[in-house]
């Protein structure tokens, strides 16, 4: 790099990664707002807030939202942590490489990594005992050489095949470093977090929520962010009674309700169970199969490994084709039919309108029964404020015991994004002073300090300005912070004890005592 490039490059300016974000006042007011709510509302239903680590083991999300999904496979930002982390990734390109690439360039990668591995042998970070394995694997690699030294030798493809199976079995499992993923949802967590709590224990249903960014490598559009905001409730244990489905749903639409949020639409379906979902997919598959040929690329990759997910699509080629597709309503087993009917009754009930929309599969494998989205106004193609449902199997998928879950999240993003859109305001005028004092001369200042500690003690907002500045310009700067009022302090008002307050608005000014002040203000709010 020349001298100009490096001196360039040392001036460049930061910018915020792709996909994420900085909040700013007056929003952050409204992001506050909506949080404070979310407390609130969540409280009354009996729901205590859980704090979650932003990063966990990439198996836990890997293991609950399913190795097919988008999620895991494509978005999960995943790194290695701990002593050991180069020889892991080096175990992980061989991996990845292993089906696909040259006999020779898996041989060289096996060539570094054994070389890492020697190197943490010798700084002790492997035990003693791995010095067996590392003769092992040069004998593996003496076997490469020879391979290569025979390479004039005609077809040496099965004793190739033979090493590359020797090699695989050394780096098939990450074994040395943690494998870790920035947490792209929240469930998974808060259901490992049940078993290692051991909150079985406790008075069940468990009423979980957590309020927090999730990272996900998606492409950025408005409403999608690869730093994004959920605002995640769980319920785990007792029992599937379809009242605690619509309670949760309730719960979501009276928070909904209560920012005012507009255009508000909840969407429901059952996707079955482990005893008729299967059934159902295979009828799919094979209903699929038979119009693959008008399917686009996704759709036909995915009659293979996720069919449901076919539901999904937005291609409009391929709506009217979905349209005549089996329905899942039609085929979920007697007790889903009967859960999902009385799920619908208790929504009644509770005065929650909803739509049927039988397509509506969820993009995580870990659902079954009672899955929901919310959309809402201003959202353009992102419109899904929320997305839920119930998840039966998962805790002990995860290693616990028998457990019922349900729960949702909400893309906090999009809830802002859809207030604001609609003309909620950010509070703009909530973050300016209420108050801006205006002081001169030395003991002057003294009683501003003192001024300014009394009336934020009282709870207003003041601002107090660092140095001294003649009043005609401290009033202008008043004016430009959108402060109401000016509290005027030169050696008048300190020797008389009779303080002005000045009203920016109309120039109106009042003497006033100093212990009159507090009543006075609270008095004009
Ligand atoms: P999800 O549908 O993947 O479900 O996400 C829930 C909500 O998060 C979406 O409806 C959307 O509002 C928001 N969201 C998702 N991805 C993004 C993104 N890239 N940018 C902005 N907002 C986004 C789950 O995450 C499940 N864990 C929900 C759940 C909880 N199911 C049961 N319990």
């Amino acid at each position: 790099m020349s001298e100009g490039a490096a001196k360039k490059e040392e001036r460049r300016k930061f910018q915020a990664i792709k996909g994420t974000r900085d909040l700013l006042p007056p929003e952050t007011a409204l992001w506050n707002r909506v949080e404070q709510t979310a407390h609130e509302v969540f409280a009354t239903f009996g729901f205590g807030e859980i704090r979650l680590p932003i990063f966990e083991q990439t198996e836990l999300f890997a293991r609950s939202i399913g190795l097919e999904t988008d999620v895991v496979s494509k978005e999960m930002y995943t790194f290695t942590d701990g002593p050991l982390k180069r020889l892991e990734d080096i175990a992980g390109y061989i991996r990845s490489m292993v089906e696909y690439q040259s006999f020779l360039f898996v041989a060289q990668l096996f060539d570094f990594y054994v070389r890492e591995f020697e190197l943490g042998v010798s700084r002790g970070d492997l035990p003693e005992e791995h010095r067996s394995t590392l003769l092992e694997m040069h004998n593996i690699l003496e076997a490469v050489q020879n391979l290569d030294a025979r390479r004039h030798e005609g077809d040496l493809s099965t004793e190739k095949e033979r090493v590359l199976g020797r090699i695989k079995l050394y780096v098939s499992v990450p074994r040395f470093a943690d494998v870790l993923a920035l947490r792209p949802e929240a469930t998974a967590s808060v259901c490992r977090a049940y078993i290692e709590h051991g909150m079985q224990q406790l008075p069940q249903p468990v009423k979980l929520y957590c309020i927090g960014p999730m990272f996900r490598r998606e492409r950025p559009q408005k409403g999608r962010y690869r730093q994004f905001y959920q605002i995640d409730a769980e319920v785990l244990g007792g029992t599937d009674a379809p009242a605690i489905d619509a309670e949760v749903i309730e719960m979501v639409m009276t928070f909904f309700d209560r920012l005012g949020l507009e255009g508000v639409q909840l969407h429901i379906n059952s996707i079955g169970d482990r005893n008729c979902r299967p059934k159902y997919v295979e009828l799919l598959r094979a209903e699929l199969s038979k119009v693959k040929d008008k399917l686009g690329a996704d759709s036909q990759r995915r009659i293979e490994t996720n069919p449901l997910r076919v539901l999904d699509s937005k291609v409009k080629e391929e709506q009217s084709i979905i349209e005549k597709l089996p329905r899942i309503g039609d085929h979920l087993c007697q007790d889903c039919a009967t859960h999902y009917a009385a799920v619908k009754h208790e929504l009644g009930l509770r005065g929650v309108k909803y739509q049927e929309n039988w397509r509506l599969v969820r993009g995580l494998d870990y659902y079954s029964r009672t899955t929901f989205e919310i959309t809402a106004k201003g959202l353009g193609s992102q419109n899904a404020v929320c997305g839920g449902g119930r998840y039966d199997g998962l805790v002990e998928l995860l290693g616990g015991p028998p457990t019922k879950g349900i729960g949702f999240a909400i893309g906090e993003d999009r809830l802002i994004l859809s207030l604001l859109e609609t003309g909620h305001s950010p509070l703009a005028t909530c973050h300016s002073p209420l108050l801006y004092i205006a002081w001169m001369g030395e003991k002057a200042y003294a009683t501003a300090i003192r001024a300014a500690k009394n009336l934020r003690n009282a709870g207003f907002r003041v601002e107090l300005p660092p140095v001294e500045q003649k009043f005609s310009k401290a009033l202008g700067q008043a004016d430009k912070l959108g402060a109401r009022f000016a509290l005027i302090l030169g050696d008048n008002e300190v020797s008389s004890g009779q303080w002005t307050l000045k009203t920016l608005a109309d120039g109106k000014q009042e003497k006033l005592r100093e212990s009159d002040l507090v009543e006075h203000l609270k008095k004009q709010l």
